[in-house]
């Protein structure tokens, strides 16, 4: 397997200055002095724990007064070296679509990426969290209700020629599909039900084999532990509840836990702070064997 690449944002100017989800308080940020001290530990500690498990990462600059550049899978969604950029929902992260844009230019010029495009006009869509690859599947699951729209769906199933599997949100919370679901190496489905519109349950349930997935409880969601990085057997995540570790642990997945409460205190986690740039559409030789 080529060795798994992914990008991370410089913590520097991570805060939380505005809400725009319910996890977000500036006054409870503000009111806790140590919060960027560990973010910067955390973050460090993520890209760490990536490296061990084998992955490189690449590291883009932090800028002033964009504290959510730190998510670079919102930044966009690639696939087979292309890149879609996102459009965001709320003023207060379109600033990022900048500097995400010219970090990505630079990714196709140095050949790490060999296409970087841009949504229709209008659409909205935030990229590899509302774009989970499923990679024992074949095909995208889309978020879609609270921040990307069906449109957004249907630009990544035009520019990918991938089907996209959409599933609506229900929840405020959980806005972000990675925030709730998390198709892991193994064909295993990482889920946490109360997330979805009851539709959106019947077709994941329709399309996975209950054997295949695995409910995250209350306690594992609000740790957004199912916002995961997954590389092959090790799955690295926010510091997860025990019934999670067991639930893992039990289908051959090694956990580790980064303490990422500075970032929680925004709304994101491991998934959300590391985008992959490698993935590809062709069946993973271990996972075609196991099918
Ligand atoms: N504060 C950010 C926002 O609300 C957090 C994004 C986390 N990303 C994610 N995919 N869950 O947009």
């Amino acid at each position: 397997m080529a060795t798994p690449h992914y990008l991370m944002t410089d913590p520097a100017h991570f805060e939380v200055c505005y809400q725009i989800n319910p996890w977000m308080d500036p006054a409870v940020w503000q009111a806790d002095a140590g919060a960027r001290a560990r973010a910067a530990a955390a973050s460090a500690e993520l890209r760490q724990a990536i490296e061990t498990a084998g992955g490189v990462v690449e590291m883009i600059p932090a800028e002033a007064g964009l504290p959510d550049l730190v998510f670079p899978a919102n930044a966009a969604t690639v696939l087979d070296g292309r890149a879609l950029m996102a459009r965001f929902a709320h003023p207060e992260r379109r600033g990022e679509e900048a500097p995400f844009l010219a970090a990505f230019q630079a990714l196709r010029d140095r050949g790490v990426l060999r296409e970087v495009a841009e949504l229709p006009p209008g659409v909205v869509h935030e990229g590899a969290g509302d774009a989970l690859w499923d990679a024992a599947r074949g095909w995208f699951w889309g978020g879609h209700g609270q921040r990307s729209t069906l449109a957004g769906l249907e630009a990544h199933a035009d520019f990918f020629g991938q089907e996209v599997v959409a599933l609506e949100l229900a929840t405020p919370h959980f806005y972000h599909l990675d925030t709730c679901m998390r198709p892991l190496d193994g064909g295993h489905i990482l889920y946490y039900p109360p997330a979805f519109t009851d539709q959106a349950l019947r077709t994941l349930r329709d399309r996975v084999a209950p054997d295949l997935l695995i409910e995250a409880d209350k306690a594992a969601a609000e740790a957004l532990c199912v916002n995961a990085v997954n590389l092959g057997e090790t799955v690295i995540m926010a510091k997860a509840p025990p019934s999670l570790r067991a639930a893992l642990e039990a289908r051959g997945y090694r956990l580790v836990e980064v303490d990422l409460s500075p970032f929680i205190m925004s709304g994101g986690a491991a998934f959300c702070m590391s985008l992959r740039l490698d993935l590809t559409s062709q069946p993973h030789a271990a996972l075609a064997a196991a099918e």
